[in-house]
């Protein structure tokens, strides 16, 4: 069976209108707005407020990707969300975004955690279940809620967070040489330890002591996660590129994990790429997990840096540590 070309048909983005800066954060916290700038590249971060969950914020995403396809959510039979924070621990936070948005009950709904990879996971996920010619439009979406993980007295970690979503419409087409061109995902699972919520899970569920302990919160280690970040957003993007007989100048724009703003120049440093062919927006938004690279394809796209044939490539890292990259001829 010929297989399918598959396609982004449209991409969509929300953040919550709280907007929560460096110097707010500097009354509550033992830090200081130039020491958050200048360690992460971060300015500030949209935070929810009470009442507002990952499932909304998927829902606005999705609802915009859609507009920009020229579809409607009764076209959609494919919907992952990529997430760490679903609304809860089960059923997936997929099945009440499609209750939500009004997908038909035959669409294939589930959720997928590759921490801050998540997307470009789900990205691969789906477009291969679309190219298998067994669903026609998927609905993928990044999507957390990270300040409900964040300890607020960890001042290491809480500056570096924020809440969003992003979301893209992907469908089949019949226009050789436009959209997927291909995806590299990997894993480090020696690092787990690195960073991990290290309880509420199967193994250890919540106790009144493990929540005492804040041992329900993200911690990391941030150096050596640092460090094997480079790394590994190095080598995700060298094998794609390597994979698919592309030099790094031929790449219009690099849509890379808003981390860090230090891990995106040393990547920029080893591929040899200057950093305007990066899209940035972390000093806007912090990190936001499997949201942050759908965030950031979907404003540059609107923006207006990216443009019909363009190649344009997608780099992550997460807890796991998770990488993965894609690589896509704009359609
Ligand atoms: N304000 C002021 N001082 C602080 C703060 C803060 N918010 N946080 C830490 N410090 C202090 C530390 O206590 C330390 O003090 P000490 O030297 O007296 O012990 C000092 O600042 C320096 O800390 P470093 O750890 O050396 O700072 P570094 O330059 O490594 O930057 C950072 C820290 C920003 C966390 C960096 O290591 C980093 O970005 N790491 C990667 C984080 C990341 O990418 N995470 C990915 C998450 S992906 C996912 O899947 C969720």
């Amino acid at each position: 069976m010929p297989m399918n070309q598959c396609v982004i048909l449209g991409t969509g983005s929300y953040a919550p209108p709280r907007v929560v800066t460096n110097e707010e954060l500097a009354k509550t916290i033992d830090t200081s707005p130039e020491w958050i700038y200048t360690r992460s590249g971060i300015r500030e971060r949209h935070l929810t407020s009470p009442g507002e969950n990952t499932s909304d914020m998927a829902v606005h995403a999705a609802r915009a990707a859609l507009a920009d396809a020229k579809l409607t959510p009764a076209d959609i039979d494919l919907l992952v969300v990529a997430t760490l924070t679903p609304d809860l621990p089960m059923p997936a936070v997929a099945c009440q975004v499609q209750h939500k948005l009004g997908v038909p009950t035959h669409a294939a709904c589930f959720d997928l955690n590759a921490a801050c990879s998540g997307f470009i996971y789900a990205l691969d996920t789906a477009s291969a279940m679309i190219q298998s010619g067994r669903y026609k439009h998927a609905l993928v979406i990044g999507a957390e809620k990270l300040s409900a993980i964040v300890d607020w007295s960890d001042r290491a970690t809480c500056v570096l967070f924020g809440d969003g979503s992003g979301a893209v419409v992907l469908s089949r087409t019949t226009k050789p040489g436009f959209g997927i061109v291909g995806t590299k995902l990997g894993a480090y699972g020696d690092s787990t330890d690195l960073l991990c919520i290290p309880k509420g899970g199967s193994s250890c569920p919540a106790t009144a002591a493990s929540i005492a302990a804040g041992d329900h919160f993200l911690k990391m280690k941030g150096k050596e996660v640092f460090k094997l970040a480079v790394r590994a957003m190095d080598e995700a993007a060298r094998d794609i590129l390597e994979q698919h007989h592309v030099k790094a100048d031929q790449i219009a724009l690099v849509i890379p994990h808003q981390a860090n703003v230090r891990i995106i120049e040393a990547v920029s440093q080893y591929l040899e790429l200057p950093m305007d062919r990066f899209y940035v927006n972390l000093d806007r938004y912090g990190n936001t997990s499997s949201a942050s690279v759908p965030i950031a394809l979907d404003e540059a796209r609107r923006g207006g840096r990216i443009k019909h044939g363009d190649l344009i490539l997608l780099v992550a890292f997460g807890a796991g540590l998770t990488y993965g990259s894609a690589l896509i001829r704009w359609n």
